[in-house]
């Protein structure tokens, strides 16, 4: 059944961009329904770490947020501008900064938010935040909820701008990507 989908969007070239907080399953998701529907993978933070031969959270610590955000933004126009058909999984703030939303909902890309709430989201962090520069210092459950919450409340009227949003709570990564496969046209 999903061929029908799949034959319905491949004829035209389009980007599939995936937005979402830490913690959203961006990388896990995007590498998944890269496979299903036979696209090139990129993940932006992984993308950045090979051409700068550097880890996200040395570049943090190096040369601070605002230099990450600055080559953010560059790999984030470059990646686009290259690529064709490709399932581009970002970082949890690249929609946040500079004008990457307009770059994001450019003409060929269909960009999707991947929505889950902020206790959800707090947990599966807590349980692995150890390379996130953002939150590596948080060492409590409760500080970490408090965190996310402020910050995700902060960062939704960016994932909001998604041409497709896909709620993601308590589906499994298949049951998302299906869903998200209806959602292309
Ligand atoms: C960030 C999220 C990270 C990474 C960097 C900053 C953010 O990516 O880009 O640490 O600002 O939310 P993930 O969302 O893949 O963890």
């Amino acid at each position: 059944m999903f061929n029908l989908y799949y034959n319905a969007f491949k004829k035209e070239l389009m980007n599939i961009v995936l937005i979402g907080y830490m913690g959203s399953g961006k990388s896990l998701i995007g590498s998944h329904l890269a496979k299903k529907i036979d696209y090139k993978f990129i993940d932006l933070d992984q993308y950045i770490e090979k051409n700068e031969a550097c880890s996200i959270s040395k570049i943090f610590e190096d040369s601070g947020d605002i230099y990450f955000r600055k080559i953010e933004t560059k790999y984030l126009i470059k990646c686009l501008f290259e690529n064709n058909n490709i399932v581009l999984s970002l970082g949890g703030g690249t929609p946040c900064y500079n004008d990457n939303l307009t770059h994001i909902n450019s003409i060929n890309n269909t960009s999707i938010y991947l929505k889950n709430n902020n206790v959800e989201l707090s947990k599966r962090l807590y349980k692995s935040n150890n390379n996130r520069p953002l939150i590596s210092a948080i060492k409590s459950e409760k500080k970490m909820i408090e965190f996310v919450s402020k910050h995700l409340f902060e960062r939704e009227v960016y994932y909001n701008k998604a041409n497709v949003t896909i709620d993601c709570y308590k589906k499994d990564t298949d049951a998302i990507c299906d869903h998200i496969i209806s959602n292309l046209n």
